[in-house]
C-alpha cells in the first residue's frame, strides 16, 4: 500500500553569504513514497528535489537497489549514485537521510567561487548505511543522462564518465566532480565521515568507485549554472484562490516547486523541464485559479509555448534539451555549442496551443498586445527576430493547412495522422502506448475541432493574428468554425465499432483465461443481454495489420472535454447520443468489461479487443496500459462536468442543448458515469498528485494499488518505468473539483 506522508516546513534562514543581508525563505517538502522517499528543497538560490530509494522486504531486487537522486530544475541537471552492500547480498543495505545538526534533513549548499560566475549550489544533508557499502555508479551532468541509464538499456556514456574525478576530501571522505562538456559548469558530489573518528572511505582510482562502512555519512551536492526563478504560491495562483495555500498546502507547494518565470515543469524528478503539451494540458485545467497578467504563471506557459515553435512548419516544441545534455547532442552531431535543442515529434501539441490562448485571451483581452508584442529568442536562438505574434500566427497556418485537405473530402487518408518517422505522436507516448496506430483517437475526433474553433475565435479577437501578411487571416473568421464543424461530425465514425454482446462476452471469458496479470471475474453481467456493444478505437492502423487499435480507452474525455458543438443533423446527433453513452458505460462497467478498477479508471483495456497481440501488450506494468493515470481523471471528470452543463443551457441556436439530454436513459447513465468516476477519485486520494498508478490482482488478495516502477516491463520494453511522485498536470484537482450538485 503506498502512503504517502506529508511533511512541510517553511522556515526563515538568515542569508549568511548573500550580497545583502535580506531574508532567504526556505521551504521544504517531504514525500514518502516506499521504496522512495521525496526531498524537496528550495530558496533564494536554488531549487532541489532529493530522492532516496532503499529496498523494502517485498521489493524486486532486480529493479529497487539503494540509490540517491539529486535533481536540479536548472539546466534540467542531476546526481546518481548507486550503492551495493559490500557483502555482495542484495536487499541487506538500506539507506535513509536523516535529521542532523546539518539539516532536517536537508541544508542549502551556497558557495560563491572565485573565477565561477555562478555561485556553486544544492544541498547537503547526512545519509545512514546499516551496512558497509559501495558506491558503484556516480553519474553527475543532466537528468537525461541518468534517465538513458535507468530506464534505457542501462547506458552509461563514456565522454561523460570518464570525465569524472574522485579525489580525498577532508582528510576521510571523497568527492567525485566532473566538469560539463561545456567547459564551465562542474558538478560535485561529496561524502564525508559524519561524527566518526575511526571511518575512512576508501577510494579506488581504477575503476571510480569508493567503498565504507557502516554508519552516518554527509554528503553534499552541487553545481554552478544559472539557475531558474520560481514563482511562489501567492504568484502561481490568482487572487480569488489564494486560500488554497492554506487549505491545500502540500498540491500549492508542490505546484510551486513545478512553476518558474519562464516556464512550468512537467514532473518531479524525471521531467523536471519544459514539456509542452503536459503545460498546456494543466493550464488549461487549472485555469479557474492559475494567475493571468504580466509574470503570471499562465503567460510563463504560453511564453514557453510559443518561444521555441518551430519557424518553418509551425509544429509545437514536444521537449527541450538544455544543459549538459544539449552540449552532448550537439557533440553527437559533431558541434561544438551548448546551444539547447527542441524536439517536435508529437501531433497532438500544435491543437492545444490556440485553445489555450483562446482561453487566455477571452477573459484577458488586456493582455494580447503585450504578450503577443514580445520577442522571441532569448531560449530558442533560431527565433530571434520573430515576435510571439508571427509564432503563433505561424502555427495557426500550419493547423488551417494540414486540416484542409478533410474538410474537402472525408476520407480516412485526410486524417491527422503520426509524422512517419515517428512510432508515437500523442501523450500515449511509449512503444506501445497505440499500439502502433497511426491515426490517434484523441488528435482527430478533440484536438483538431477545439483548434478550428479557436482559431474562428482568436481571428475574431483584435490584434491576435496579423492582417498584412500573405495569409487571409480575416476569412478565418468564419472558415475556421465552418471547417470545425466537419471534424466534429465526421470523425467519430472511423473509430467507432459495434461488436455483438455475445461476443463481447466470450472475449472477456478468453481475456481472463489468458491474460498474464488479471484472472479474476469478467464482470460480464455489466454488459447488455443482446444487442450491440458499441465501442471507439484508440486508433487506427496498428501493429500486426490491425486496421483499428480496438482497446477501451479514456481518451474519450477529450472529446468531451475539447468539443461542445451543436449537431447540425440528425445523424450527427444520434452519433453524439452514442458516443456519450458508450463513454459513460466505459466508466460505470467494472474491469474488464469497462475501465473502472478499485485503483480508479484505467486508460486502456485490451479485454474487449479479441486481439491476443493487443492483450499482451497494454498490461498493469505498461507505461499506458491498463494503468490509472490522474490527469485522464481530471479531464474525464471535467469532461463529463461540462457536457452535463450543456443540459442546462440556455436554448439558442449557438448552445442548443444535446439531443442526449432529452434521453433519460442516458442523461442518467451520464450523472451516474460521473458520481462512478468521482467516488474513485476521491478513494485514490493519496495517489492522486503522482504520476501514473498500477495495480496487482489475486483471486486471494483481490486488486491492491501498486506502483508501477516497482513492476517488471512488459515484454520488448527494456524497463520498467518509475513513476514521478509529483507531476503537474496530476496538481490539476486543485482546479478540478467534485460538483455537488451533479448528486
Ligand atoms: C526531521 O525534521 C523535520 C523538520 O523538523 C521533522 O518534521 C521530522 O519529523 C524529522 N524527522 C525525524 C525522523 O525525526
Ligand atoms: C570539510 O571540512 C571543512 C572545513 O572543516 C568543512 O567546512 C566542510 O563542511 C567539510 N565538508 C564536508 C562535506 O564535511
Ligand atoms: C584515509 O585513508 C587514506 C588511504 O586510503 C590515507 O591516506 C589517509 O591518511 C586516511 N585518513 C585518515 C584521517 O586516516
Ligand atoms: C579532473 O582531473 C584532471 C586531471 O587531474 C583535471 O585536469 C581536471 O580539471 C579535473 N576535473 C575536475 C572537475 O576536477
Ligand atoms: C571544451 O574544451 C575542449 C578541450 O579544450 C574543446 O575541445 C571543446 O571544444 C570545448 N567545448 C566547448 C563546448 O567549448
Ligand atoms: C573496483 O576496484 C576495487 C579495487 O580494485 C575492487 O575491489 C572492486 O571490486 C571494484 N569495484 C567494482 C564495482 O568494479
Ligand atoms: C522545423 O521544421 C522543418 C520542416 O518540417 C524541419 O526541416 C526542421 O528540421 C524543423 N526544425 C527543427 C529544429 O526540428
Ligand atoms: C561526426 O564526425 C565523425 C568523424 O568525422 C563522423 O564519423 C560522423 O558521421 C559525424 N557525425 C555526424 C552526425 O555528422
Ligand atoms: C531572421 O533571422 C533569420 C536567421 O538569422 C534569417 O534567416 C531571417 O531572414 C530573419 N528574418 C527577418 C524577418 O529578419
Ligand atoms: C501553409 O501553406 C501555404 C501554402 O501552401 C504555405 O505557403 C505555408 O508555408 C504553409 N505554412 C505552414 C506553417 O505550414
Ligand atoms: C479576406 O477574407 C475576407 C472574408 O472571406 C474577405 O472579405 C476579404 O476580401 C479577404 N481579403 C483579401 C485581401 O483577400
Ligand atoms: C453501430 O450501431 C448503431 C446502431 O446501434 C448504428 O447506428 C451505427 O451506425 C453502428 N456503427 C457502426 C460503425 O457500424
Amino acid at each position: 500500500m503506498l502512503a504517502f506522508l506529508v511533511a512541510i516546513v517553511a522556515l526563515w534562514l538568515q542569508s549568511a553569504w548573500g550580497q545583502n543581508s535580506a531574508s532567504c525563505q526556505a521551504v521544504t517538502q517531504h514525500l514518502s513514497d516506499p521504496p522512495y522517499q521525496n526531498y524537496f528543497y528550495s530558496d533564494c538560490n536554488s531549487d532541489t528535489q532529493a530522492v532516496v530509494t532503499s529496498p523494502l522486504p517485498d521489493s524486486k531486487l532486480s529493479i529497487i537497489g539503494p540509490r540517491l537522486v539529486i535533481a536540479w530544475p536548472a539546466g534540467n541537471s542531476g546526481i546518481c549514485t548507486f550503492f551495493q552492500p559490500q557483502n555482495g547480498l542484495n536487499g541487506s543495505l538500506a539507506i535513509e537521510l536523516v535529521n542532523s545538526t546539518l539539516g532536517s534533513p536537508l541544508a542549502p549548499v551556497y558557495r560563491p567561487t572565485r573565477g565561477s560566475q555562478y555561485a556553486f549550489v544544492g544541498v547537503q544533508g547526512v545519509l545512514s548505511f546499516n551496512a558497509s557499502a559501495t558506491l558503484t555508479i556516480p553519474i553527475l551532468g543532466s537528468v537525461r543522462t541518468i534517465r538513458d541509464f535507468t530506464e534505457g538499456p542501462s547506458l552509461l556514456r563514456p565522454i561523460i564518465q570518464e570525465a569524472i574525478n574522485v579525489t580525498r576530501t577532508n582528510g576521510t571522505g571523497a568527492t567525485f566532480s566532473r566538469l560539463w562538456l561545456d567547459n564551465v559548469t562542474t558538478t560535485t558530489f561529496t561524502l564525508v565521515p559524519y561524527q566518526s573518528m575511526d571511518s575512512n572511505i576508501t577510494i579506488h582510482p581504477q575503476n571510480k568507485t569508493i567503498s565504507f562502512g557502516s554508519g552516518f555519512y554527509t554528503f553534499s551536492a552541487s553545481f554552478n549554472y544559472p539557475q531558474l526563478t520560481q514563482l511562489p504560491p501567492s504568484r502561481v495562483l490568482n487572487r480569488a484562490s489564494e486560500d488554497l495555500i492554506q487549505e491545500q498546502p502540500d498540491e500549492t507547494t508542490s505546484l510551486s516547486f513545478l512553476s518558474y518565470t519562464e516556464k512550468l515543469l512537467a514532473g518531479a524528478w524525471r521531467f523536471l523541464t519544459y514539456f509542452g503539451r503536459d503545460s498546456m494540458i494543466s493550464a488549461l485545467l487549472l485555469e479557474p485559479i492559475l494567475s493571468q497578467g504580466n509574470g503570471s504563471a499562465t503567460e510563463a506557459v504560453i511564453g514557453a509555448v510559443l518561444e521555441p515553435i518551430n519557424r518553418t512548419d509551425g509544429s509545437v516544441c514536444h521537449e527541450e534539451t538544455i544543459g549538459d545534455y544539449a552540449t552532448y547532442l550537439n557533440l553527437q552531431n559533431n558541434i561544438t555549442s551548448t546551444a539547447p535543442g527542441f524536439t517536435y515529434p508529437m501531433i497532438d501539441t500544435d491543437y492545444y496551443l490556440p485553445v489555450l490562448m483562446a482561453q487566455y485571451f477571452s477573459s484577458s483581452p488586456d493582455r494580447v498586445g503585450p504578450l503577443l508584442s514580445r520577442r522571441a529568442g532569448s531560449i530558442d536562438p533560431q527565433n530571434r527576430n520573430l515576435t510571439y505574434a508571427n509564432l503563433s500566427l505561424i502555427n495557426a497556418q500550419r493547423i488551417m493547412n494540414i486540416t484542409a485537405p478533410f474538410a474537402l473530402n472525408q476520407s480516412s487518408a485526410n486524417l491527422i495522422h503520426l509524422k512517419p518517422e515517428d512510432i508515437v505522436g500523442q501523450w500515449r507516448d511509449s512503444t506501445y502506448g497505440l499500439g502502433g496506430g497511426r491515426i490517434p483517437f484523441d488528435v482527430n475526433t478533440a484536438l483538431v475541432p477545439a483548434a478550428l474553433r479557436a482559431i474562428g475565435q482568436l481571428a475574431r479577437t483584435p490584434g491576435v493574428y496579423p492582417h498584412n501578411t500573405r495569409v487571409n487571416t480575416t476569412s478565418w473568421a468564419t472558415s475556421a468554425d465552418s471547417r470545425a464543424q466537419v471534424w466534429e461530425e465526421s470523425t467519430l465514425l472511423f473509430f467507432e465499432t459495434n461488436t455483438t454482446a455475445s461476443t463481447a462476452r466470450s472475449r472477456l471469458q478468453h481475456f481472463v483465461e489468458t491474460a498474464t496479470f488479471y484472472d479474476g471475474p469478467t464482470n460480464a453481467s455489466s454488459l447488455p443481454s443482446s444487442g450491440n456493444v458499441t465501442t471507439y478505437s484508440i486508433a487506427l492502423q496498428g501493429y500486426n495489420n490491425l486496421s483499428s487499435v480496438d482497446v477501451l480507452h479514456s481518451d474519450t474525455g477529450f472529446r468531451l472535454f475539447f468539443v461542445n458543438a451543436t449537431s447540425r443533423t440528425l445523424e450527427a446527433s444520434a452519433q453524439e447520443t452514442r458516443f456519450i453513452n458508450a463513454t459513460a458505460n466505459s466508466m460505470t462497467r467494472p474491469f474488464p468489461a469497462g475501465l473502472m478498477t478499485p485503483q480508479s479508471m484505467v486508460v486502456a483495456n485490451p479485454a474487449l479487443s479479441g486481439s491476443d497481440v493487443l492483450i499482451s501488450n497494454f498490461t498493469n506494468a505498461a507505461y499506458h496500459g491498463t494503468v490509472i493515470w490522474s490527469f485522464q481523471l481530471a479531464m474525464m471528470a471535467k469532461g463529463l462536468e461540462r457536457q452535463l452543463a450543456r443540459c442546462n443551457s440556455s436554448m439558442n441556436s449557438a448552445t442548443a442543448i444535446p439531443a442526449w439530454c432529452g434521453i433519460s436513459s442516458v442523461r442518467t447513465n451520464v450523472l451516474r458515469a460521473y458520481n462512478v468516476l468521482w467516488d474513485s477519485i476521491e478513494a485514490s486520494s493519496v495517489q492522486l498528485q503522482g504520476e501514473v498508478w498500477s495495480w496487482t490482482y489475486s483471486n486471494s488478495t483481490g486488486f491492491v494499488t501498486t506502483p508501477l516502477g516497482a513492476l517488471p516491463p512488459p515484454p520488448g520494453v527494456s524497463a520498467g518505468t518509475e513513476s514521478d511522485v509529483r507531476q503537474l498536470w496530476s496538481l490539476t484537482f486543485l482546479a478540478v473539483q467534485r460538483n455537488r450538485i451533479l448528486r
